[in-house]
Order: C-alpha cells, then structure tokens, then sequence
C-alpha cells in the first residue's frame, strides 16, 4: 500500500503545471481529482460537489468542515487535498439519504438537534466515528468527542440527546438483524 504522507511536497505525484492528479474515493465511489499543491480538502471537496462540507471559520475552529479521512475525523480546511490521494473519504452525503437517513440522521431530527443546520454535518460525522469506536458511550465521552464542533444555534444538550438517540437505534437495528 502506497504511504500517503501529509504535504504535496512528501506525496509521490507529479505536478504539471502546479496541477497534480490524485485518486481518491468519496462516499464510496473511487474518482481521479485535479488539484493545486495548495488547495484544501474542503475546497476540493466543494468543488467537486460534495456541498455538505460546510466551510465556517476557515481556520480550524468550528469544526463544521469535519469530514471522515480512512474512518477518523478530520478538518478538511486544514488538509491539503493531495493528502487524501489513495484515501477514504466520508462526507455526509454517504451517510444515508431523504429515503433512507443514517440512525444518526433520524436521531439529530427527532431530538431537536438540528435548527439552521449549519454544523450537523461536522456534528453528525464526529457522532459516527465516535459509535463505530465506541458503540454505548457515555455524557461524558459524547460530550468529549463534539467539543470541537461549535453551534451558533443550540446550547449543546440536543446533540448529546440525539448521539445516545442514535446510539439506541443502532443497537435496535443490529439486534433485529441478527434475529432474521
Ligand atoms: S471550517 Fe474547518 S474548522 Fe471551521
Ligand atoms: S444548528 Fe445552527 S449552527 Fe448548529
């Protein structure tokens, strides 16, 4: 497996004309991007569609720009897109959709978690990578993990509601799967 490191500089991938090529997947679906040495993985994201990943501070405070690199959250304003050459790349649209919302998703809603809606993608990613680790966790350990995703909306207590919320349902979920 090829190492990805974090600079263009480090990556074996050849510019030409400032423009390098990398091949990553998003949501699933495996794709050949044109970016500059400096672009971000937000800007890059962006640009190829994927609007769910909310630019805010621009600066790595808000978290609103939380995306899952290979499982684990990141802030894609602060990653050079190169980085993500040979990487998974997870943003909220492949959570699930209108038809059929991701556990999380239905829980952020049925919670009252969700006003402008701003930050629940960040929320909802960090939330995901968090349950895939650590399926019953507790106030504590939720409140830890959203601590670096800011709401202008809410005052922190609908998503904490909403995480345990989702928690529940993935457990529901699994248990009737494994009873078919
Ligand atoms: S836009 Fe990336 S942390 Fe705010
Ligand atoms: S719901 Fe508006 S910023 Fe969080």
């Amino acid at each position: 497996m090829t190492a990805v490191r974090k600079t263009a500089k480090a990556i074996s991938l050849t510019a030409e004309n400032g423009i390098f090529s990398i091949e990553a997947a998003v949501n699933g679906v495996r794709g050949s991007w044109r970016v500059g040495a400096e672009d971000t993985l937000l800007s890059a994201l962006r640009a190829n569609g994927w609007k769910g990943v909310k630019r805010g501070c621009d600066t790595g405070e808000c978290g609103s720009c939380t995306v899952l690199v290979d499982g684990t959250p990141e802030l894609a304003c602060l990653k050079l897109a190169v980085s993500a050459h040979g990487r998974e790349i997870t943003t909220i649209e492949g959570l699930g959709s209108p038809a059929e919302p991701h556990p999380l998703q239905e829980a952020f809603v049925e919670a009252g978690a969700v006003q402008c809606g701003f930050c629940i993608p960040g929320m909802i990613l960090v939330s995901k990578a968090l349950l895939d680790k650590n399926p019953e966790p507790s106030e504590t350990q939720i409140r830890h993990a959203l601590d670096g995703n800011l709401c202008r909306c809410t005052g922190y207590v609908k998503q904490v509601e909403a995480v345990r919320l989702a928690a529940g349902k993935i457990k529901n979920r699994e248990v009737r799967r494994a009873g078919q």
